[in-house]
C-alpha cells in the first residue's frame, strides 16, 4: 500500500490510476471501515483511503484532543484490507491557512445532531470537499450510521454537480447490536454492557410505530426515551423522522428512520434504524 502525507505526492499517483473509490475516516479504524473498503473494491479498481482528525468538525468541549489516533495500526488494517493507498496529511498540510472558505449546507444541517452540535455539518462537509477534492475519486464510500451525514453529503454532491458516486453502507453491529464507533472505546466495562440498550430500544420502538401507526409515533417515541433515561443515559434526541428530509413525518409517510444520539457516561453514542 502507498502512504501519502503529501498533497503533491497524492496527486502525482492519482495521475496514473483511472477510477478510483474513496473512503474518508478519521481513523482508529473497526471492522466498520473495513466493510466500507471491501464495498469500495467493487465500484474502482483503486481505493484510496484517508485518515484525518477534522478540527473543523469539532465543537468547543467536544472530543478533538482526546480522539484516538493510531495511524500505525489503521495502516496495517487498510494494508491487510487490501486498500491501494492511503492519504494521512497532518493538518499543516490540509490547511496549511487558517480555513476561511466552508462549505454551508442547508438548513438540514440544524437538525437533530446540528442542533446539539453546532457547526458540525458546516466543517465535516468542508473537509469532505477538499477531500474529494484531492482525492478526485469517481465513488465514495460512507456509513449510514451517521445517517445525516450521509444525507447531507449526498445533497452537497447533487447540487454542487461533482461527479461523484456517493455509495452508503448499512451500519456493521458487534454481535449484540452495539453499532461499530471508534467512540465505543471510550467505553468502560459497565457502560460498555449497557450500551446495546439503545439499538435494542430503536428496534422496539420501530415494532410499535409499525403495530400501532405512524400517527402515535411522537408519544412512541417518549416512552423509549423515558426507557434510555431511566437506565442512567442522558438523550440528546430519539426521534421517528421521514428518510427524506428528516422531519416529523407525516401521516402517509411509509420511508421513515428513527435516529438517536445519547450520553452513557462522557461517551456520546448515536445510532438509527430506517423503517420501510
Ligand atoms: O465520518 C467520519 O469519519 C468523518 O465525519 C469524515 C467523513 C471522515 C469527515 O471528517
Amino acid at each position: 500500500m502507498h502512504t501519502f502525507h503529501r498533497l503533491d505526492d497524492l496527486r502525482q499517483y492519482r495521475q496514473n490510476v483511472a477510477r478510483v473509490a474513496f473512503v474518508p475516516t478519521m481513523g482508529n479504524l473497526h471492522a466498520g471501515h473495513l466493510a466500507l473498503m471491501r464495498a469500495a473494491r467493487e465500484h474502482a479498481d483503486t481505493v484510496i483511503a484517508s485518515v484525518f482528525v477534522n478540527r473543523l468538525q469539532f465543537g468547543p468541549g467536544e472530543d478533538f484532543e482526546r480522539y484516538p489516533r493510531t495511524l500505525r495500526a489503521d495502516s496495517e488494517k487498510l494494508a491487510d484490507a487490501g486498500v491501494d493507498a492511503l492519504f494521512a496529511p497532518d493538518e499543516g498540510e490540509l490547511y496549511p491557512e487558517p480555513q476561511t472558505c466552508f462549505v454551508e449546507p442547508p438548513d438540514l444541517q440544524h437538525l437533530l445532531e446540528g442542533e446539539f452540535r453546532p457547526g458540525h455539518f458546516r466543517g465535516v462537509a468542508t473537509v469532505v470537499l477538499k477531500l474529494f477534492n484531492c482525492v478526485q475519486p469517481q465513488a465514495a464510500i460512507f456509513g449510514k450510521k451517521d445517517y445525516q451525514q450521509w444525507m447531507l453529503i449526498r445533497l452537497m454532491t447533487r447540487q454542487l454537480a461533482l461527479p461523484i458516486e456517493i455509495v452508503g453502507m448499512e451500519t456493521v453491529r458487534a454481535p449484540d447490536g452495539l453499532a461499530l464507533s471508534s467512540r465505543n472505546a471510550y467505553l468502560s466495562p459497565v457502560e460498555r454492557a449497557e450500551a446495546p440498550r439503545l439499538y435494542q430500544t430503536l428496534r422496539e420502538l420501530k415494532e410499535a410505530v409499525l403495530r400501532e401507526g405512524v400517527e402515535h409515533s411522537a408519544a412512541l417515541q417518549q416512552e423509549a426515551r423515558q426507557n434510555l433515561d431511566k437506565h442512567g443515559w442522558e438523550t440528546d434526541y430519539l426521534a421517528v423522522r421521514q428518510q427524506s428530509d428528516l422531519q416529523a413525518p407525516s401521516f402517509a409517510t411509509q420511508q421513515l428512520v428513527i435516529v438517536a444520539a445519547a450520553r452513557l457516561g462522557a461517551t456520546r453514542l448515536i445510532d438509527n434504524l430506517e423503517i420501510g
